[in-house]
């Protein structure tokens, strides 16, 4: 059975909902471990609560470089197969993605390469756009620029708020992530250049 290592930073509802699946049988795959940057996440206390392994790991006082080999140590003990960042707000070196490479998988609730970085949803209702949604990507050392796995498209609505918007995309992202993974995990694509062809 596959390994899957979570980072996380805050809410933790993309691992929970990666949880249920795993736990449902739709997944199969095992959480070896679910570690966050902040002590203090939510998800971890989630993670707990279900019998998971649950680390806090905090990157005060740390390089990034000596940082990112801390996490590689961590997932590598828990025997980690594939990463999946579920709302962790750090960016990973080099050395962290070549540690796995082409195994580590990130969340954005936004189409990319349609805004990139923080509130990616208030960066598409600024910028008016009728349609936004959700990517899950392969993680490489820049910011939300991966080869993409799978979208799912979310339409703007005129009353939409920050809040109204990101709901609705956060629903496809619960869809859509443990989607991605089965992909991954299955071995069923092949990536050419920046496209993932699914099989
Ligand atoms: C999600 O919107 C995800 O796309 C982004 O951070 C948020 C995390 O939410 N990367 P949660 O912690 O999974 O609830």
């Amino acid at each position: 059975m596959k390994r899957l290592g979570i980072l996380l930073s805050g809410r933790g509802s993309n691992f929970e909902a990666i949880a249920d699946q795993v736990a449902a049988g739709r997944l199969d795959a095992t959480i070896a471990v679910v570690i966050s940057n902040r002590p203090e996440a939510r998800g971890l206390d989630l993670a707990r609560e279900r019998g998971l392994i649950a680390v806090p790991l905090s990157a005060k006082g740390l390089d990034r470089e000596a940082y990112d080999r801390l996490l590689v140590e961590e997932l590598h003990k828990h025997a980690v197969d594939l990463v999946c960042l579920a709302g962790f707000m750090r960016l990973l070196s080099a050395n962290f993605v070549r540690a796995f490479p082409q195994r580590i998988l990130n969340i954005h609730p936004s189409l990319l390469p349609s805004f990139p970085g923080l509130d990616a949803q208030q960066q598409a209702l600024e910028h008016g756009v009728k349609i936004t949604g959700c990517t899950v990507h392969l993680v490489d050392e820049y910011l939300d620029a991966g080869p993409i796995i799978l979208q799912a498209a979310v339409p703007v609505e005129d009353d939409d708020t920050v809040e109204s918007l990101s709901a609705r995309i956060l629903a496809q992202e619960h869809r859509i992530y443990s989607e991605a993974i089965r992909i991954m995990l299955s071995g069923s694509f092949r990536i050419d250049g920046r496209r993932v062809k699914l099989r």
